[in-house]
């Protein structure tokens, strides 16, 4: 909710289109005292009905729907998305399991501000048409042995950004795409989602000449 209470302390958005699970962990991590100095203000969607809103609402925090549908074109869509972020004055903007083009002034807008979570060892299994369960058919296909996930910051690119942080998950040998996505998400995109939030809320990333360094 965007009350004059939290108005100094750091603001989170969360953008998310589906299921939210990582939306949860960072609730969770927040209702378990971690997050010290960070607050969600608001749950953006660009799905109506995803169940990321209701996560949202249960914790009180306030979810926007900004769907696509709703506008004429993607220039409408746009510029009503960017209306919602500015309002909710965001220091950092975290994409969990977002499925959407974020428009350019958007990025250039908020460079180094937008973090988005990708659930492979980037540069594998990245960029235009690897997202979601996809992503996990592909490892499969290829027969990697090792997976995972990676937090990385918003550029022009499709998962080009600087890279904050991975974690490594090992592919089973019996495993099916849904498998593995599950196991990626608790071992690896659960634990550093909320870990990546609170360093960077903390002050502690810095991101030059294209690296980032955690101090
Ligand atoms: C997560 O696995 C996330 O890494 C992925 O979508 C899923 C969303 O799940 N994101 C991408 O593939 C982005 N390229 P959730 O809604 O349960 O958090």
């Amino acid at each position: 909710m965007l009350t004059e209470q939290n108005a100094g302390c750091f603001r989170v958005l969360v953008c998310v289109s589906g299921g939210g699970t990582n939306l949860q962990a960072i609730l969770d991590a927040k209702a378990a005292g971690r997050l010290e100095n960070a607050e969600i203000v608001r749950v953006i969607s660009n799905k109506a009905g995803a169940f990321a809103l209701e996560r949202a609402s249960k914790a009180g925090i306030e979810g926007v729907c900004v769907s696509p549908k709703d506008f004429p074109d993607r220039a409408a869509f746009h510029s009503a998305f960017l209306a919602a972020v500015d309002e909710a004055k965001p220091d950092l903007i975290v994409l969990a399991g977002f499925l959407v083009v974020l428009p350019e002034e958007m990025i250039s807008r908020y460079r180094n501000r937008i973090i988005n979570i990708h659930p492979s060892l980037i540069p594998s299994f990245c960029g235009t048409g690897y997202y979601g369960l996809k992503v996990h058919e592909a490892v499969l296909a290829r027969g990697a042995k090792i997976t995972g996930a990676t937090v990385h910051f918003v550029d022009e690119g499709t998962d080009t950004g600087p890279i904050i942080m991975q974690k490594a998950v090992v592919v089973q040998e019996k495993d099916t795409p849904e498998v593995l996505q599950r196991r990626v998400m608790e071992e690896a995109e659960w634990i550093l989602l909320p870990q990546v939030i609170e360093l960077i809320a903390a002050g502690r990333v810095k991101v030059e000449d294209g690296r980032v360094s955690v101090m």
